[in-house]
């Protein structure tokens, strides 16, 4: 692939838009589409040469393995052994913003998974990804379309923003309606399922639909772990991080300035009653009313706004403790480590 600055094509969601991106993922080249939890940069995960595209288009070490993203079960077949447990959750989850790490099968190129004798797939809930995938009948290996260890993106202006002159298609499917990432299982030893990464799909959901114990990875904040391979690098320490530095308050505790210096920006859960609540330059919300799937989805949103605004420091309180509160903090703490 030539390294020189390419022509970014913003498709719209029409048929025709459909159309000329699976065109596009046939020929084997990489396409930025939509997924209801964040935008995905997409390539045939059973094509070497586009699985590579996605690596040096993301600038993502070879060591951090892809998810494929695949339309039916007779396509997880091929390229997965499927446990006895699966269904359990496949029926209750899927499509939608679950991540499952199975066995693998031979078929799966060693790039995708990174050396690994497992891979983790995922069936996508959004329609216009859907049927990206139904129309090109591929399978879709997809990271989250940021440069690696950036924000991740939740509209198609991101993807432009960021990548926009590594990468030549993108499909515009509007803002994603969960805005963070997939969760992702571990179900290789079935008898001890593990979640890897906090996300959309709750540990309760799972144990109830599993009717056994989840454990979570006590590995989900090491970065040393990561860095020998042996966790999901999505649990980085450092990940998801934008350039401003950003402090972090409980939920519910004042934000107060304390002895920060220069421009200094609050992001509040809920919006503030009243508009002399913050001493800070300027002031934002995550949520009007306290609502977790408003402030999920603007999450990431914010921190790039953040971005561009060139503040000093950002002051961010913590969302309340509850499943998609405690996902939404997991980001939030790797978004504010310094390394
Ligand atoms: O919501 C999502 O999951 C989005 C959308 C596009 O589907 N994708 C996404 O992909 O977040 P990515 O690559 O940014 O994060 C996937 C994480 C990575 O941290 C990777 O290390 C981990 O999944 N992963 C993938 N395959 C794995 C495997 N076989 N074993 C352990 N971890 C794996
Ligand atoms: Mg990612």
């Amino acid at each position: 692939m030539g390294s020189g600055p390419k022509i970014i094509h913003v498709h719209q969601a029409s048929a025709d838009g459909v159309k000329q991106v699976c065109e596009q993922l046939i020929a084997g080249k990489v396409v930025a589409l939509p997924t209801e939890t964040v935008y995905g940069l997409a390539g045939n995960a059973l094509d070497t040469s586009s699985v590579r595209q996605i690596f040096d288009i993301k600038m993502r070490p070879l060591i951090d393995p892809l998810i494929v993203h695949f339309h039916n079960l007779n396509q997880l077949s091929r390229i997965a052994y499927i446990p006895d447990q699966l269904e359990k959750i496949a029926e209750k989850f899927w499509p939608g913003p679950l991540t499952v790490i199975l066995k693998k099968k031979e078929i799966v190129p060693d790039l995708v998974t990174a050396g690994r004798d497992s891979v983790g797939v995922r069936m996508p809930a959004h329609p216009v990804m859907r049927s990206v995938l139904q129309n090109s009948e591929l399978l879709l290996a997809a990271p989250s379309a940021n440069p690696f260890g950036y924000v991740s993106p939740t509209c198609a202006e991101h993807v432009v923003e960021s990548l926009g002159t590594r990468l030549e298609n993108v499909l515009d499917g509007g803002p994603c309606a969960i805005g963070l990432e997939s969760t992702i299982l571990e179900l290789t030893d079935p008898i001890h399922p593990k979640i890897l990464r906090l996300g959309p799909v709750s540990k309760q959901e799972l144990e109830k639909a599993l009717e056994t114990s989840v454990e979570v990875s006590a590995n989900i904040l090491d970065s040393e772990k990561q860095q020998t391979g042996l966790v999901a690098p999505g649990t980085l320490s450092k990940h998801y991080s934008p350039k401003t530095p950003l402090t972090l308050k409980e939920n519910g505790s004042l934000l107060a300035l304390g002895s920060s210096k220069g421009r200094v920006a609050t992001i509040h859960f809920q919006r503030p009653k009243s508009p002399s609540a913050s001493d800070a330059d300027e002031t934002y919300w995550l949520s009007e009313n306290g609502d977790e799937m408003e402030a999920a989805k603007n999450l990431f949103k914010l921190l790039r706004e953040m971005d561009k605004k060139d503040f000093d420091c950002v002051i961010v309180e913590m969302a309340p403790k509850n499943p998609l509160g405690d996902t939404i903090n997991d980001r939030l703490k790797r978004a504010a480590a310094k390394a």
